[in-house]
Formats: C-alpha cells, sequence, structure tokens
C-alpha cells in the first residue's frame, strides 16, 4: 500500500463529472481502495474520493468515528468504507448548515448547507449492493463525497461566503469569544 498525492483546488482532476466504475472487484481498483483508505487515515481525514486522488471514476472512502456524529439513532458510526458508483436520494426538504472542510482545499472550514438525512446506495469491491439511510454528520459526510464525484467543491454549496476562513484562526476567534462571554457572566 502506499500514500496517494492529493490534489489541491485548481487542479482540473477535481473539475467535471468522474467516468462510472465499470468492474468494481478489479484488481487495479482494490488496490486504489486500499491505498485511498491509507491516504484518508495519514491525513487525516474521513472521506476521500477518486478524483482527489488524480483518479476521474466514480468511488469513494469514507469513515465515520465514534463520537464525531450527533448521537441521532441514524448517525451511527462506520469503519473504513468503500462506495463504487453511489447515487444519493434526500430523504425529506429539510437541510441544515454545518462546518466543513476538504483535504483539497487545506487549512481552511466554511459553513455548508446539506440535507439532514439521506438514503444512499451503491456497490463495494465484491460486488455487494449497499443501501443506508443515513442522518446527521453521517450524510454530511457522503454528500461532501460524492460532490468531487461531480466536480463539487464545497465552497460551491456555500450561501455565505464571509463563513469562508482558515480553521487555525475560526477556532481562534471561537475560543476569544467563549473566554469572553466566560467572563460576562462571572
Ligand atoms: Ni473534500
Amino acid at each position: 500500500m502506499s500514500i496517494l498525492m492529493i490534489a489541491r483546488a485548481g487542479h482540473p482532476v477535481l473539475q467535471g463529472r468522474a467516468a462510472e466504475v465499470e468492474d468494481p472487484g478489479a484488481p487495479e481498483i482494490r488496490r486504489l481502495v486500499a491505498d485511498m483508505m491509507e491516504t484518508m487515515e495519514a491525513a487525516p481525514g474521513v472521506g476521500l474520493a477518486a478524483p482527489q486522488v488524480h483518479v476521474p471514476i466514480r468511488l469513494v472512502v469514507f469513515r465515520i468515528p465514534e463520537g464525531r456524529g450527533t448521537g441521532a439513532e441514524d448517525d451511527y458510526p462506520l469503519g473504513n468504507s468503500v462506495m463504487i458508483n453511489p447515487v444519493i436520494e434526500p430523504l425529506g426538504p429539510d437541510m441544515a448548515l454545518g462546518w466543513e472542510g476538504c483535504l483539497s482545499l487545506p487549512g481552511l472550514r466554511g459553513a455548508v448547507p446539506r440535507w439532514t438525512r439521506i438514503r444512499y446506495s451503491g456497490v463495494d469491491c465484491d460486488g455487494n449492493r449497499i443501501v443506508r439511510e443515513v442522518g446527521g454528520f453521517h450524510a454530511v459526510v457522503i454528500q461532501h463525497e460524492c460532490d468531487h464525484l461531480d466536480g463539487v467543491l464545497y465552497p460551491m454549496r456555500m450561501l455565505d461566503m464571509s463563513t469562508l476562513g482558515f480553521v487555525d484562526e475560526i477556532e481562534r476567534v471561537m475560543q476569544e469569544q467563549a473566554a469572553s462571554q466566560e467572563g460576562m457572566s462571572a
């Protein structure tokens, strides 16, 4: 296995629609999945789409770590997973804003609207069909990764670009605000 180079925003491989995977069980696909999982863990990140490692095909890897979700029943954790030729469908009209970052936009973060509940389906490398209905953080990760397969980076979904900023700067400001609020109530 090896750690792959991650394409950054501006690279054309991140733009446009990625191609369907013809043979999900092909040895080169299994090798790519193993390398992408290793790359995701090393980054570290919770998801990676094949175009991000310069392979423009419809394949994503992801993981939903314990404790990252909202705690809702449909926002359950999941170990390293793969979805090939995934399809997403929203379950209901509700959307919510949440902070997102992307390994292709290192150091940045922004508030992005996403469907709160979705059904997603696809296949794994053994040809098993996977269908899940999920919400919360789990649903956000899937929507973010699948957007990469259509050339969409999260800032293209943002409604308020003033929330785009550097992670360390946003965290510094939040800490200062929390500290000043503590001061006010003391
Ligand atoms: Ni991303």
